[in-house]
């Protein structure tokens, strides 16, 4: 019997931007058609932040959301931790900043990159400082402004992203339930295929960089097509052997959201059926680490999560990086955890 804490997801938030930048839209931007686009990818639309919306707005909205859910004020949060690649600037971290907004007084606060698996490496690394005693209550939030650092002249990468925040408050939860399992993994030797080259300390933001687009978004897709297929099924298959559970005991699979074709080769692999999957990509197209809570969000929202219930969430992104949990279902605060 393992003397450890069970921690899990005591509640969730998210929020998407008004805009909707649909496929038509993009089909008079670029070279592309809504055809192309939803076949290739299962994308029909995304959320654009407005010119004066950055990532600590979308997270705030996000963040207060699942507050008022789990019925916490901030400032009974010990710790914010915000996984994003589009923060509203190098340093402080967009953490810091939701802190303030939030006025989260007594939460430490600090950002964690990890692209598309970010809240998957937030959510592991959150778990860490329940299980310890050190930490009860701690705020996780995936939040990008992809649109951002996105060029809208480029087809191969302008037809998927998209903007939005989703967030879950961690904490010590009923034993026996919560997070069963993790499994994170990284291989640098792939970095290169999805990254922004430049406005760190190898290329620093020079007019020269500027005009030759290295502040933009850059993803080999094919390449990282066949990668995220792997480690979808690999990161799964070990989340599910580490709990003791098997394929036919998952009651709802929430996968990253970058193309419907990964997403296929998942559910056939573990025999899943349509009402096992939650996809929104259809309707936010990929919004890296948000992805997977936003769909986790409207998800519960739409009833369709339940206590007892087995969820599989699992990610991969640039870094490279990927990464999955097993979690049990179950919102109710362990006794003595308030
Ligand atoms: O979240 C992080 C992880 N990201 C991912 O997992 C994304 C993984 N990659 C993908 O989802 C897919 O590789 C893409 C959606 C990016 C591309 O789909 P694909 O089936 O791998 O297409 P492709 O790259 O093999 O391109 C096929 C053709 C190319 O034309 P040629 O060279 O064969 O003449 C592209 O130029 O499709 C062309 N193409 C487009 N055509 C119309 C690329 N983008 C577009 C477009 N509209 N938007």
């Amino acid at each position: 019997m393992s003397a450890k804490r069970s921690v899990g997801i005591l509640s969730t938030g998210s929020y998407t931007p008004e805009r909707v930048l649909t496929n038509f839209d993009l089909e008079k931007m670029v070279e592309t058609s809504d055809e192309w686009i939803v076949s290739r990818t299962g994308i029909r639309e995304r959320r654009i932040s407005s010119p004066e919306q950055a990532s600590s707005d979308l997270a705030y909205e996000a963040a207060k959301a699942a507050l008022e859910k789990a019925n916490i004020s901030a400032e009974q949060l010990d710790m914010i931790i915000v996984a994003t690649v589009t923060p509203d600037m190098s340093f402080p971290s967009t953490a810091c900043l939701l802190q303030e907004k939030l006025g989260a007084t007594r939460a430490a606060a600090m950002d964690l990159s990890a692209a598309c698996t970010g809240f998957l490496y937030g959510i592991t690394t959150a778990t860490q400082f329940i299980q310890n005693g050190l930490y009860k209550k701690v705020l996780v939030v995936g939040v990008e402004t992809l649109s951002k650092i996105t060029n809208y002249k480029d087809r191969n990468t302008c037809v998927l992203f998209g903007d939005g925040a989703g967030a879950a408050v961690i904490g010590e939860v009923t034993e026996g339930y919560g997070f069963q399992s993790f499994e994170l993994g990284a291989d640098g030797s792939g970095g290169s295929l999805l990254c922004m080259p430049a406005g760190g300390s190898r290329t620093p933001a020079s007019v020269e960089s500027v005009e030759q687009g290295l502040h933009y978004l850059y993803m080999a897709g094919g390449e990282v097509f066949k990668f995220a297929v792997r480690v979808m099924n690999s990161a799964t298959e070990a989340v599910l052997s580490k709990a003791g559970v098997s394929k036919d005991e998952i009651d709802l699979l929430v996968p990253h959201q970058a193309n419907k074709r990964i997403i296929d080769s998942a559910v056939q692999r573990f025999g899943l059926s349509e009402d096992k999957v939650a996809i929104n990509l259809d309707r936010y197209g990929n919004m890296s680490s948000a992805s997977i809570p936003v769909a986790l969000d409207e998800a519960v929202k739409a009833g369709r999560v339940k206590e007892g219930d087995n969820l599989i969430l699992v990610g991969f992104g640039g870094g490279l990086t990927w990464g999955a949990t097993l979690l049990k279902w179950c919102t109710t605060p362990a006794e003595g955890s308030k």
